[in-house]
């Protein structure tokens, strides 16, 4: 049976693809579901817009469809950039904003936290989000060059490196994604749609 993930984003597809594949479900983008409409992304929580994205996707296709949305949160900035991360400053300049932003903010209180929704909606059926976060410190200046988006300056104590510095498979062990994909993979066994044996 085919699912959607509604994104264009290859990585995304290519992390929800390592999930999936075990099952024997075969997973395709929107864009080859033949959906090509994005809708505008206007809730007020990650799990609201996830939600916004993969029912526009399932009604347009009628399959069923995961999606996430996902940001970085700052506890000195309110919780900012948030549900706005893909949108904080032009691109390529979002990172030096929230370091420019946090200048004057000592050690004790750089925490931050990756954040991440996936919703699922099976047309007819059911529709449910679940959600996975990874704490961290805001680094100094961006350090790595591995990842994307604000991996560079989210610092780990425990393993004294940025996501931008730890290998791939590491961060897809303990990120935020890596632990909302556990938590989806773990609802549709439950629920059936998907058997641990296969
Ligand atoms: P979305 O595609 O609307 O969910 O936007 C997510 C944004 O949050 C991306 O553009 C990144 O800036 C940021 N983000 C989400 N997950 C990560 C991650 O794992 N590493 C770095 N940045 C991330």
């Amino acid at each position: 049976m085919k699912w959607v993930v509604a994104t264009s984003n290859p990585g995304k597809l290519r992390e929800f693809r390592a999930i999936f594949d075990q099952y024997g479900l075969e997973l395709i983008s929107k864009d080859e579901a033949g959906v090509m409409e994005d809708p505008e992304e206007n809730g007020s929580t990650f799990e609201e817009n996830a939600l916004i994205k993969a029912r526009a996707c399932a009604e347009a296709c009628g399959l069923p469809t995961v999606s996430d949305d996902s940001g970085l949160t700052v506890d000195a900035l309110d919780g900012a950039p948030g549900i706005f991360s893909a949108r904080y400053a032009e691109p390529g300049h979002r990172r030096e904003r929230v370091l420019r932003e946090l200048e004057q903010v000592p050690d004790e209180k750089r925490g931050g936290t990756f954040y991440c929704a996936i919703a699922c909606v099976i047309p007819g059926e059911c529709e449910f989000t679940v959600s996975g976060e990874c704490r961290g410190m805001i680094a100094h200046e961006s350090i790595g060059t591995g990842g994307f988006g604000y991996d560079s300056i989210f610092f780990l104590p425990e393993y004294g490196k940025t996501f931008g510095e730890i290998p791939a498979e590491v961060k897809n062990r303990i990120s935020h994604r890596a632990l909302a994909l556990a938590a989806l993979r773990e609802k549709l066994e439950e629920m059936g749609y998907i058997h641990a044996d296969k």
